[in-house]
Formats: structure tokens, C-alpha cells, sequence
């Protein structure tokens, strides 16, 4: 079996690492005695302290069992789901964003994307061998030879009419009605977040986010000099619409950004009734909703899910998305749809970049006029349900006991509270060392709480050293 490690292994985890490996393939089965210690030390020409090395380490993963005078046996292998994470609970005031001095650990964690070796929980990126890389570098290839300009020119602001025509007509899919001059096609949904923000806020201003949040709407509140005001989210269900009442009658919230569909990192969706209820509150007070859909395509269901956009009659929501988790992060496409603030975020794409890579745009257009795009999400969202599924057993099996996980019905991660007395970023930095990348829970707070949380991505390819860096994760928390 391989380990995460870089480093040879020692002979008691060697010895582990095999037994546990004959576990889990089911040579060795749950109730059946596995070697005496003195036997295996024969048998393995090992010391016999080596052996009960191993065999601990088992039983701490709870793997096998001693019974006094019988000896060792396999474990049951009943499957405990663990407990979800409760509402949580944030500070009801304001407050400044304090992320960006964590901008460098996160960073490590894309930069392990790139790594053959590396086992990466950390980045919420999808399996790159999930996606259609292929028919998405021939469409390339041959935009660019069906251009006059070869596919070296301006695709200047708003993007290319094709690819605006085709997120318009899948808009259908979730209600929504656009057309392509709703359209602006941005650097990823990292940009249209960012220019959405721009332009409906100023530095000074509070904006109500979920708790937890994505790191990069903390980082754009924080780099725009806003305050963020967090709001008691459900795992399940998403953010609290009484707790939100309350602080729209309490507190000057200028516009709020929220992830309704399959949320980074709680997973939660919230219902069409919620959306709608959302929607309306928001009109009522005329405050604009940045609505972050960059998630919504990956349901685990056939159903894709609603948008609050399309509950919105006043053009107050403004609607971004990104093809990042479905097709290619590398191309950077995204988009947004602003209402009523379309001119602005028109002005405001144009200072910032004139436009983005011709290319990549027009590749994306075609694949998804003629590429098979329903297809590739069926298969997309039945892998993702998978791993989560595995991961999450896995999580159950491996981790302390206390440990609770959220249970998302779409995307890709999966949200983790530990026993209260571990640090998730003492643990990130162990786990690195390891090979081994987790999005420690500090990066989803304004002010870096969630310390003994981590987000896992499901967008990983299973095999044994994955499960394997699962156990070390494990073993870390306990050591
Ligand atoms: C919730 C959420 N929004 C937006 C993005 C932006 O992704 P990109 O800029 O790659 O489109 C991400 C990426 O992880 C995300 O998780």
C-alpha cells in the first residue's frame, strides 16, 4: 500500500498499512482473528514490539479489537454516519476582515493541485481526469482556425455574444429568464464576485455573508475595505431568514452575498419557499443580493435547483456563476448577470480588464452548443455524489470519535468539526508535511474562527492512498 508520506515508511506502518489493506479489500473479514502477535513476528521477521506497534495503531483507527485471552480480531464494520454540525452561531455585529495575512497557506494549497504526488482535500477543485479536456482543447483549436484573426484579437467586455447566448438559455434550467445582454463574462466567478461587490458597495459598508463563508468573498470584502456582517447559516437549510430580519431591522447592511445553492463550505441548499421568502425581504428593504451560483449544476439529484434570481422582479440580484467546477478552472470563465446594476459592472469589467481570453470563451460556447454538456454533468455529479458518500465513510471510520460532517445533497466539499481540542491549522501544517492538503476552517471567517474545523474537497480520485491519507489524518488528530 502506498502511504501519503514522501519518506519510507517505518516497519510497524508497514505492517499496518498491509493489514489494513486486507481489511479493507475483504481478505481479512469483520470478526475474524488475525494473526497472534508472536506468530506475526515470526512470520514477519519483526520484534514483537513492532508488531503491537501496529496492531495499535489499528485499534486506535479502530480497525481490530483485542478480546482478553482471545487475542486479535477484525472489527465489525458497521457504518456509523457521523453527526451533523449544528446553526452556527456568529458575533450578531459588523466587523472588519482579517484573511488576507492567511492568503499565503491558501495559496499552498492551489499550488499542491499541481503536484502528481500530493493527496488534495485542500483546493475545491474537481478530479482534473473528470473533466473534458480534450473536446474542450479540439473546440479551441478550431475557434481558433475559424477566426480571421486566428483567435488573437479582443473578445471585449461583455464577451463573446455565443457563450453569453448559451448561459442565457441554460439559465432555463434553474428559472431564471435572461437573455444575452444580461450577460457579462468575467475571469472566473472570482472576478464577477469581485466587480459585483464594486458595484453596489463602497469601502466602509457592511455586507451580510453566511457563516461560514467562502475565503474569496472574505478576501474581496476585506481588500474593498468593507465590513462583513455574519449570519447564523444551517448546515442544511442555509441562512437563518429570522436571523437575517433582524439584522437588516438592526444593523445598516448595504447589500449581502450569498451561496444558496450547495454552498462552499456548508453545502447547504436552500429551499424554493426560502429563495422566494429571500427574495422579497431583500426587495422590500431594496437591498441587492449577490447571488454565488457557482455550485448550482452540481446537484446530486436530477433536479437542479432554483436560483433566487428567479424569484427577483426588481433586477436587485445579481447573479454569478463560473464554469470552474464543471469544465475547466484553468480557463477562467465566469460570469454575472446584475439586474439593474449591468451598466455598471459593464464599466467597471472594461477598467479592470477589457475583456477576457478569446479563446477559452469561445471553446466553452461551443462545447456547450454542441458538446454534450448534459452528459458530462450527469456523469460530473454522479462522481461527486460517490466520493462524497466515500469520503464521508471514510471520515466516519478514521476520524476521533466527536467528529461531525456536514451531508451536502450537491457540490463538492464537505464541511468537518473536530473534537473541540484539536487545531485545524496545527493540523494543516502536520498534514502538509505529509503531502496531504485540507482547507483549514480559519480561511471561512472574518476573523479566523472555526479553529477546529476543515473543509475536505470530494473532487478526488479514490484509491488507496487516499483512504490512506484519510487514516494519517485521523492519526494526526489523535497523536
Ligand atoms: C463559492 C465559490 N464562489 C466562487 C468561486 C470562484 O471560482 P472561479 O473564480 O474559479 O470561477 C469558488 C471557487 O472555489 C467558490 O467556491
Amino acid at each position: 500500500m502506498t502511504t501519503p508520506s514522501a519518506e519510507k515508511p517505518l516497519l510497524y506502518e508497514e505492517l499496518a498499512a498491509q493489514l489494513r489493506g486486507m481489511i479493507g479489500n475483504g481478505t481479512l473479514r469483520a470478526g475474524e482473528r488475525i494473526p497472534s502477535v508472536r506468530r506475526m513476528a515470526r512470520q514477519r521477521r519483526v520484534s514483537i514490539s513492532t508488531v503491537l506497534q501496529a496492531y495499535g495503531v489499528l485499534e486506535n483507527e479502530r480497525a481490530i479489537e483485542a478480546r482478553p485471552q482471545s487475542g486479535y480480531f477484525v472489527r465489525p464494520r458497521g457504518w456509523n454516519r457521523p453527526e451533523e454540525p449544528g446553526m452556527s452561531r456568529p458575533a450578531p455585529k459588523p466587523t472588519s476582515v482579517h484573511v488576507s495575512e492567511l492568503s499565503l497557506q491558501v495559496m499552498r494549497l492551489m499550488e499542491m493541485t499541481h503536484d502528481p504526488n500530493a493527496v488534495k482535500f485542500g483546493a475545491a477543485l474537481p478530479c482534473p481526469e473528470w473533466l473534458p479536456s480534450a473536446a474542450l482543447n479540439r473546440m479551441m483549436a478550431a475557434a481558433g482556425r475559424r477566426r480571421s484573426d486566428g483567435g488573437t484579437g479582443y473578445e471585449i467586455v461583455p464577451g463573446s455574444q455565443a457563450l453569453r447566448v448559451q448561459i442565457a438559455r441554460r439559465a432555463l434550467e434553474n428559472g431564471t429568464a435572461l437573455s444575452a445582454d444580461d450577460v457579462i463574462v468575467t475571469c472566473g466567478g472570482t472576478e464577477a464576485l469581485y466587480l459585483c461587490l464594486r458595484a453596489v458597495a463602497q469601502a466602509g459598508d457592511t455586507i451580510a455573508i453566511e457563516s461560514p463563508s467562502y475565503f474569496g468573498v472574505l478576501t474581496c470584502i476585506e481588500s474593498l475595505g468593507m465590513k462583513a456582517l455574519e449570519i447564523p447559516t444551517h448546515p442544511r437549510d442555509g441562512v437563518s431568514l429570522e436571523a437575517l430580519a433582524f439584522a437588516l431591522e438592526s444593523q445598516p447592511v448595504k447589500a449581502c452575498v450569498f451561496v444558496p445553492n450547495f454552498h462552499n463550505p456548508l453545502g447547504c441548499c436552500t429551499s424554493d419557499e426560502h429563495k422566494r421568502q429571500l427574495a422579497e425581504m431583500l426587495a422590500r428593504r431594496e437591498i441587492p443580493l449577490i447571488e454565488d451560483d457557482t455550485y448550482g449544476e452540481i446537484a446530486f439529484s436530477p433536479y437542479r435547483p432554483k436560483t433566487v434570481k428567479s424569484f427577483d422582479r426588481n433586477g436587485l440580484v445579481l447573479l454569478c456563476g463560473s464554469f470552474s467546477k464543471t469544465l475547466a478552472p484553468g480557463y477562467r470563465v465566469g460570469w454575472a448577470a446584475p439586474g439593474r446594476f449591468r451598466e455598471k459592472v459593464t464599466h467597471l469589467k472594461m477598467v479592470s480588464s477589457l475583456g477576457n481570453a478569446t479563446l477559452p470563451e469561445l471553446a466553452i460556447a461551443d462545447y456547450l452548443a454542441t458538446g454534450g454538456y448534459e452528459h458530462h454533468l450527469r456523469k460530473l455529479r454522479k462522481l461527486y455524489a460517490e466520493q462524497t458518500t466515500l469520503l464521508t465513510r471514510a471520515i466516519g471510520e478514521h476520524f476521533p470519535e466527536g467528529t461531525r460532517v456536514t451531508r451536502p445533497a450537491g457540490g463538492q466539499v464537505l464541511w468537518v468539526e473536530l473534537p473541540e481540542s484539536i487545531d485545524a491549522m496545527e493540523l494543516f501544517y502536520r498534514a502538509l508535511e505529509r503531502n496531504i492538503s485540507i482547507a483549514p476552517g480559519p480561511i471561512f471567517s472574518p476573523k479566523q474562527k472555526y479553529r477546529n474545523f476543515i473543509r475536505l474537497n470530494a473532487g478526488v480520485s479514490w484509491n488507496e492512498r487516499t483512504e490512506a491519507a484519510l487514516v494519517e489524518l485521523g492519526r494526526m488528530m489523535r497523536a
